[in-house]
């Protein structure tokens, strides 16, 4: 008798015992986590912290750390054009690539004018074939590059599936983003190896750190051009030269205008002067970074979730953005 009214006692007993045992447990892993994404936040958080506290009080002499001339692509417009002329303010001289004359010589001439610094222009189309390099080459020839700033990029103006992208759109975003960048690095790093010294910074995107649809070509090149600097950081360790690699969110230029919603800017749509300010601070302090410290703490949060998450938010992202876009 006594038994029967025991055991449900003593089963309820047992199983109230392994239940505290589980809650235990997951209360243990909830800590583990939480201290995790606690952690994760502090060390970006330092990581900024750190560069406004090195800008502030020992800002770096780019000229003598780097050398005298520093070279930009894609540099008479938004994130470039801004490069071009903060570099000039630390006192480098300019090495003006991009696409139209008359826009270069303008950008130029402001930069001498304001700057006091030297500059040469080059025009060049990344979008032709492989022709165009040696002519850059030898115009560069004997001149100290510094630093180098592979920005030039291409996007096309409203996001689409990659079904309805015309050839020709494919072919210049590999080459713009990809090759460019590469070929690049090809004539200038290998003087800076020789003098172990220079910088290179590549222009990649959030966009090249999950992949994103609708914008799926682009992602993938700037993907390349994160990859391809991480490598290269690790094999140029020795010769002490500075390779960074920018992954900045959106940042108010031509390059995003025709979204209605993105031109408007705020605070997390810096435009290209205030976003590069904070970018060139980070110069020899972090290799990887979006440069600005809003863009860095998206980048956290997108952190947070799984991948297939994000993809599949930025999808509808790019929609909202680019009202005409569907997926198929
Ligand atoms: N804006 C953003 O939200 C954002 C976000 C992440 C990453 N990025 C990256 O940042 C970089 C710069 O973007 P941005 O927003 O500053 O672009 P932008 O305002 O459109 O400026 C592009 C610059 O590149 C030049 N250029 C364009 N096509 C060229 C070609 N085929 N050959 C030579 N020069 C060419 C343009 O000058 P000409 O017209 O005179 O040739 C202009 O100076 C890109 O790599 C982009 O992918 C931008
Ligand atoms: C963008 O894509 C559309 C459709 O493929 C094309 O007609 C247009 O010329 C492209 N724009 C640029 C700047 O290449
Ligand atoms: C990025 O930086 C390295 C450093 O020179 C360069 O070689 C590479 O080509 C650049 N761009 C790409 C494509 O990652």
């Amino acid at each position: 008798m006594a038994l029967s009214c025991d055991s449900p006692l003593l089963l309820w007993k047992q199983m109230s015992r392994t239940v505290m045992m589980y809650e235990e447990l997951f209360t243990i892993v909830g800590y583990v986590y939480a201290g995790k994404i606690l952690l994760s936040l502090t060390i970006t958080i330092v990581r900024e912290l750190r560069v406004i506290f090195r800008s502030r009080f020992w800002p770096i002499d780019l000229v003598s750390r780097y050398g005298k001339w520093a070279v930009v692509t894609g540099s008479t417009d938004g994130i470039g054009k801004a490069y071009a002329q903060e570099l000039a303010r630390r006192g480098l001289n300019i090495f003006l690539i991009s696409r139209n004359p008359e826009k270069l010589k303008k950008v130029a001439d402001e930069i001498e004018l304001e700057f006091g610094v030297e500059t040469k222009i080059l025009d060049v189309d990344f979008s032709l074939s492989r022709d165009i390099y040696p002519r850059i080459a030898s115009h560069l020839e004997g001149i100290e590059v510094g630093i180098l700033v592979n920005n030039v990029g291409f996007l096309n103006e409203t996001a689409m599936p990659f079904s309805r992208m015309c050839e020709d759109d494919l072919w210049k975003l590999i080459k713009i983003n990809i090759a460019a960048a590469t070929m690049m690095s090809k004539i200038i790093l290998p003087a800076m190896i020789k003098e172990k010294k220079g910088a290179v910074v590549n222009i990649s995107s959030v966009a090249g750190m999950h992949p994103l649809p609708m914008i799926a070509v682009y992602s993938a090149t700037k993907a390349y051009l994160y990859y391809f600097s991480e490598a290269l950081r690790r094999e140029c360790r020795s010769s002490k030269i500075t390779i960074q690699t920018l992954t900045p969110g959106y940042v108010n230029t031509n390059l995003i205008s025709t979204s209605s919603y993105l031109r408007r800017g705020g605070l997390s749509i810096p435009r290209a002067g205030k976003y590069v300010r904070h970018a060139i601070a980070t110069l020899g302090v972090v290799d990887t970074t979006c440069g600005y410290w809003i863009h860095e703490l998206q980048l956290w949060f997108a952190s947070l979730f799984p991948r297939y998450i994000i993809s599949e938010v930025c999808m509808y992202l790019q929609a909202f953005l680019y009202k005409d876009t569907k997926p198929e």
